[in-house]
């Protein structure tokens, strides 16, 4: 079973005026629950953990877009430094997959996959996939089952967040950063509608914003 960094039920989290925020998303947000330099040191951990199991052939970094983007380039940057500072390195190369699933605060059923032509590239590749967080697991289980048919070599997940909810098929990425309770997080990337990615912290939305962001 991966490890990872739990983030308690009653997590009370950081006063939002001890961090730098966004003026136009002061109102939004309760609290600060993951601020930005605990992500980078724990991305940090996990970019030795996967070089540890992956390094022995080419790595396809494939990036879950659009929540995926910050953790995968932080990701790969602590894994670039691990290849430039050691005896043994390997090839990384990088693809893009888009895929949407939710509205508002809801997972929906439908699970959209954009842009997934190229996947046969993936053949006879160690693939690690990058994802910012995994819920109901529903979207990691339908990007597997595609990726299957492209026969790689092997494939990883990581994924930043995993959030403890009864809604949870049971599937657990091979990589985790971090277990967060059963709210909804915005920040590094993580959005509602499409905003709050450009906010450094990770943080939980208030029900004022939920009605404000609404679509
Ligand atoms: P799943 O298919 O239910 O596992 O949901 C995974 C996707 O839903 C993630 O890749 C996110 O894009 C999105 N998601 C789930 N929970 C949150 C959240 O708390 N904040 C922002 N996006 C979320
Ligand atoms: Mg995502």
């Amino acid at each position: 079973m991966a490890s990872y960094l739990p983030i308690a039920d009653d997590e009370k989290g950081h006063e939002l005026d001890l961090f730098c925020v966004p003026k136009h998303y002061e109102n939004d947000l309760d609290k600060v629950i993951i601020p930005h330099g605990l992500i980078m040191d724990r991305t940090e951990r996990l970019a030795r953990d996967i070089i540890r199991d992956m390094g022995g052939h080419h790595i396809v970094a494939l990036c879950v877009l659009k929540g995926g983007y910050t953790f995968f380039a932080d990701l790969l940057d602590y894994i670039k430094a691990l290849n430039q500072n050691s005896d043994k390195s390997v090839p990384l190369t990088v693809d893009f997959i888009r895929v949407k699933s939710y509205c508002n605060d809801k997972s929906t059923n439908s699970v959209k996959v954009i842009g997934g032509d190229e996947l046969s590239n993936l053949s006879g590749k160690n693939v690690l996939i990058v994802e910012d967080i995994v819920e109901t697991g529903r979207t990691m289980e339908t990007l597997l089952s595609l990726l299957s048919e492209c026969n790689p070599k092997m494939v990883k997940v990581v994924s930043l967040l995993v959030k403890r909810t009864p809604r949870s098929s049971g599937y657990r990425p091979d990589y985790i950063g971090f277990e967060v309770p059963d709210a909804f997080l915005v920040g590094y990337a993580l959005d509602y509608n499409e905003y709050f990615r450009d906010l450094s912290h990770i943080c939980i939305l208030n029900d004022q914003a939920k009605e404000k962001y609404k679509v």
